[in-house]
């Protein structure tokens, strides 16, 4: 009997049940005690043994449902949140060196007064080339160069897409920056890749005069590499400019003593930029004669590469925030 009492578990409760009320049990050899009882005890009998059944199944009900109590109060104990606990340390996001070259790239046009603009990276032939006054046989429409999906749809080769969609639907004066993707089917190496970016600036109004861009690109790269970078510019040929030139920037690794990324020349070429063709403006409906405009590409991985002394181009695309948190560390004061 005193067992009953100190059942601790849900086993010794299974293991009471069957004591008492099992086919050999203590209730079971009572009932046969009953049949062999005078008929004059019987019924007295009867009522002990059903009250001792009843407290009994009672008793080891009541004794379960405590014990269920405990045991998940035992458990919530052990699962319960510690909310003194030191926190585990979170890993946060880190921003991508790309990124921050156009954000800083665009904050500076910004100042400068440049909106910005955009266009679809999945363009057509006409705003990437023909609207831009590409020769029908200019090598850089090669299949070689571009993307080309079907009904002539292809991935955008530059961010100049942009000048055309925004010619044709804005009126001069415009005054834009365009950050974005572009793409093209070339030979993945240190230096080139197929997916790159872009920033495309440009001008359109009436007087606007070529001295003026040369004066913005002047302005432009010390807000970037600090006052000390030299700028030059050399002519050059873009089929939606003219006249054309590229921009250079002394090496900022070297100091233009020559160096391996300079190729030994002292100088890197940063930017692309030219006066917008007159052909270019007349196919967008701009008059010409009475508009004039400035344009320029930048590129948008070599300046983070040199900002950030990243060598290979394709780091970019390994998109490892490991190294993008060390160039983070170490350039902690660049941008
Ligand atoms: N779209 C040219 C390229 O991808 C870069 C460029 C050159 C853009 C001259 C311009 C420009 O706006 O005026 O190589």
């Amino acid at each position: 009997m005193e067992e009953l009492y100190s059942i601790s578990s849900s086993k010794d409760v299974e293991r009471m049940r069957i004591h008492y009320f099992g086919k050999k049990g203590t209730i079971a050899s009572l009932m046969r005690f009953l049949r062999d009882a005078t008929p004059e005890d019987r019924p007295n009998l009867g009522k002990i043994i059903n009250d001792t059944k009843e407290e009994l199944s009672s008793h080891l009900e009541n004794t379960q449902k405590r014990l269920l109590i405990q045991e998940r109060q035992h458990r919530f104990a052990k699962e319960a949140i510690d909310v003194t606990l030191p926190a585990e340390p979170f890993r946060l996001g880190i921003e991508h060196p790309v990124q921050k070259v156009l954000q800083e790239v665009v904050a500076i046009f910004s100042s400068f007064g440049f909106s910005v603009g955009l266009a679809p990276d999945l363009d057509t032939e006409h705003y990437n080339f023909t609207g831009l006054n590409f020769a029908e046989d200019h090598p850089a429409k090669d299949m070689q160069d571009t993307f080309y999906f079907p009904k002539d749809y292809l991935l955008r080769t530059h961010t100049s897409n942009v000048q055309v969609h925004l010619m044709e639907n804005q009126k001069p004066p415009m005054k834009i920056i365009a950050p974005g993707k572009c793409f093209r089917n070339e030979t993945v190496s240190s230096r080139s890749h197929v997916f790159f970016h872009q920033i495309e600036g440009f001008y359109i109004d009436q007087n606007v005069c070529f001295t003026e861009l040369l004066e913005l690109m002047r302005a432009f790269w010390p807000k970037l590499f600090g006052t000390k970078v030299k700028v030059r510019f050399r002519p050059s040929y873009f089929p939606f400019v003219e006249p054309g030139l590229e921009v250079d920037i002394a090496c900022t690794q070297c100091q233009s003593q020559g160096c391996k990324l300079c190729k030994y020349t002292g100088w890197l070429e940063v930017a692309g930029a030219g006066m917008i063709h007159p052909n270019v403006l007349d196919q967008a409906k701009i008059d010409s004669e009475v508009y004039q405009g400035y344009a320029f590409g930048i590129g948008v991985e070599r300046i983070a590469m040199l900002l950030y002394g990243i060598e290979d181009i394709r780091t970019f695309s390994r998109n490892d925030p490991r190294v993008f948190e060390q160039v983070a560390l170490k350039y902690s004061s660049v941008l």
